[in-house]
């Protein structure tokens, strides 16, 4: 008899149960959010079948299992594999109960063979078209079980001619949209890194019916809460259905479970839409400002970032000079990046000193606290660079404590950027971590905002700390032990601001993004690649949380290196004082109009009108309360050619003027709604890094 649920709902009555405790009537689930609804349903043997996923009909019988186990019948990629604690390698689930809370979903299933149990967790946000799917499972067996496999959701999408777009890259070419029709056979779109684990995919998917379209078509988005090692597996089914699985990658990480143990896989964000991928775009960015981010609804501060202005090279009086650079091109928050720290092993390069999180008295002799009044003084935020979950042998922390790194026994060590991570399963090291920030946030209160960067990924996957049976916890533990870092972090200091970096976008998921105010996309800041990383991005991140600053990077023309950041939380990573006279003037006008716009980018919808993909030109419109402002870019030459606009009123009048011209601003006057949305905007022939900004307000 299934003894895990709590009081059964309404819908659970006891006449439908057999005497195993299976609930047997046939009973239809409805998750409701909006326009996005999955069904499910209790067949006459108590298994749950996926009924349909949005308008898509899922696939019928036995392919339709909900959340299918290995070793009873399912011969396609499982959901879940479990050794039970005899070494049978198979699972069986039926439903026991349904039970409703709000919009809060949860199937209870249990295995009828063990006191095995699962419990299928939906949270449906009715506001944005978004579903969150995951699973709780425990079990009461005389022993511990295994789980070699154990996503957080699965899907059947029934037949269709569904392609797959995956959001691929590596190191400073991050998010490239890559679009594939889905064939017989399994495609697995994962990451087996660990740490930086989002370097070479983003865990994010589209499937949509037919190829991919920004205002039609059906489509559906997915996007796992989960910083470490992924798994999306799309397999399409010998009789043609497409069943989706997404989760925590059990490679290499079966998970060791003893009797009431819970194990709660991560939450996966499904989003829906039958009107293309603007709409789930639109609404994906709500949700994320509403539900995920950290104050998504507060303008963000215009940033100066020293990082690809001196590198490692400098000292208290450069960075001063900084403060002053930046205040007088009018930006509002300095971020001091790496190499502020370490003593007995400077930290001059990447080579030493990571892990030695004191001041370099060399280089800033006055400590932290000095640079964080001054630029008060100076009226601009200060903010700080840190990598706590790593170290360079090189340093005093490693000579102190080298089991506290990530390794395997009798190996050579195995650097990446001179660097080891450092074990967060072992709470010695997660305390330690936490000290890092909460003792330097406590020493100097003027630091409201910092950069939590994170450098390698795991290559030698061995905790010192773990038991030998479970080592292989440890990619799972120490995405666990990385939030509980975290989530101390953030209540301990909860005014301050947390850019989310990894070497760029290697951790880019919304888990690592509810810690957060915003993620640094990529170390590429060349504008030309720029435009199509920030493309990548915008499918799943608003503006607001996607960093974009404007540097040296490539030489282009300042104006369009500009153009391209303000269409993002926009920052600089310059020396001010290594501006020209032309340059200089026009980063304090745009910068002043960024001011001007901020409310429109950071909060505004998103519509995604050329694609730098597709042709020379690439546009982009945000609106917020019928006040719009367009971007438009030339990736290359790109002839004159008027661009139809959306979200206008066609009856009204609107204020057409192009902002960020290296001369006077140029009124196009009053344009009616109508011609806008119809014959369009017109845009000026672009030459090769050309660009044009223009401010739409409505009359
Ligand atoms: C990688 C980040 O992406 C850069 O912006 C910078 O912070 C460096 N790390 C510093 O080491």
């Amino acid at each position: 008899m299934p003894s895990s649920t709590p009081s059964a709902s309404g819908q659970n009555s006891a006449e439908s149960r057999s005497s195993q405790g299976i609930l047997v009537a046939e009973t239809v689930i409805k998750i409701e959010a909006g326009d996005f609804e999955l069904q499910f349903k209790t067949d006459e043997s108590g298994r749950l079948l996926i009924l349909s996923c949005g308008a898509w009909n899922s696939a019928s019988g036995p392919d339709g299992w909900a959340y299918p186990p290995s070793g009873d019948g399912w011969v396609f990629e499982p959901a879940l594999s479990v050794v039970h604690h005899d070494g049978n390698r198979s699972t069986d689930l039926r439903v026991e109960a349904i039970e409703k809370e709000g919009h809060l979903t949860t199937i209870h299933l249990f295995d009828p063979l063990y006191a095995f149990f699962v419990k299928l967790k939906f949270q449906a946000f009715p506001a944005y078209g978004v579903i969150e799917a995951w699973t709780e499972i425990q079990h009461q067996e005389p022993g511990e079980i295994t789980l070699e496999a154990y996503a957080s959701s699965s899907l059947d999408l029934g037949e269709g001619s569904f392609h797959l777009t995956q959001f691929c890259g590596d190191w400073a070419d991050e998010a490239h949209v890559v679009e594939e029709p889905i064939n017989r056979g399994i495609k697995i779109i994962d990451s087996k890194l660990g740490v930086r684990a989002h370097q070479f995919t983003a865990p994010w998917i589209l499937v949509s019916n037919g190829p991919a379209q920004e205002e039609s078509g059906e489509v559906l988005a997915g996007s796992l809460w989960w910083s470490g090692s992924f798994k999306f597996s799309v397999e399409k089914l010998p009789m043609n259905s497409v069943r989706l699985i997404a989760g925590i990658n059990p490679f290499g990480s079966a998970i060791n479970l003893p009797a009431g143990e819970i194990f709660a896989t991560p939450k996966m964000t499904w989003a829906w839409s039958a009107t293309g991928t603007g709409d789930l775009t639109r609404n994906l960015h709500r949700y994320v400002r509403n539900e995920v981010l950290r104050e998504g609804n507060t303008e963000r501060a215009i940033l100066l970032n020293n990082w690809e202005a001196t590198y490692f090279d400098f000292d208290e009086a450069k960075v001063i000079s900084l403060f002053d650079g930046a205040k007088a091109l009018g930006m509002e928050l300095f971020l001091l990046d790496d190499g502020w720290f370490a003593n007995k092993h400077p930290r001059s390069g990447d080579h030493q000193g990571l892990g030695d999180w004191e001041p370099n008295t060399e280089k800033l002799p006055n400590g932290i606290g000095i640079l964080a009044d001054v630029a008060q003084k100076k009226g601009l935020r200060f903010g700080l660079w840190f990598e706590p979950e790593m170290v360079n042998p090189k340093s005093a922390l490693f000579e102190e404590h080298p089991d506290w790194v990530i390794k395997q026994p009798g190996r050579e060590l195995e650097l990446q950027r001179n660097q080891l991570t450092l074990d967060l399963s072992n709470p010695d090291v997660r305390e330690f971590a936490f000290k890092v920030l909460d003792s330097a946030l406590k020493e100097t209160p003027g630091i409201s905002y910092i950069k939590w960067d994170c450098n390698r990924y795991l290559t030698q996957p061995g905790s010192t700390y773990l038991s030998k049976k479970n080592q292989t916890h440890l990619q799972v533990d120490y995405v666990h032990g990385l939030y509980e870092v975290m989530e101390r972090v953030k209540a301990a200091h909860p005014n301050v601001e947390i850019m989310m970096c990894s070497g760029g976008g290697g951790r880019v998921d919304y888990a690592a993004l509810s810690f957060a105010h915003e993620v640094w996309p990529s170390d590429m800041t060349d504008p030309s690649r720029r435009i199509f990383i920030q493309w990548g991005f915008s499918y799943f991140m608003p503006a607001i949380a996607t960093a974009a600053h404007v540097t040296k990077m490539g030489e282009r023309p300042i104006k369009f290196a500009f153009d391209v950041a303000m269409s993002g939380r926009l920052g600089m990573d310059v020396d001010a004082e290594k501006l020209t006279l032309e340059e200089h003037a026009f980063a304090k006008k745009a910068i002043q109009n960024y001011k001007q716009i901020r409310e429109i980018i950071q909060m505004g919808d998103l519509y995604r009108l050329e694609s730098p993909y597709t042709g020379p030109r690439a546009s982009l419109q945000l609106t917020l309360n019928n006040r719009s402002v367009v971007f438009a870019y030339a990736t290359d030459g790109a002839p004159s050619q008027n661009l139809s606009l959306r979200a206008l009123d066609p009856e009204a009048s609107y204020q057409v003027r192009e902002i960020n011209r290296l001369d006077e601003d140029r009124d196009l006057g009053f344009i009616s709604g109508k011609e806008l949305l119809t014959s369009g905007l017109p845009i000026d022939a672009l030459g090769t890094f050309g660009s044009q900004v223009f401010e739409v307000l409505p009359y």
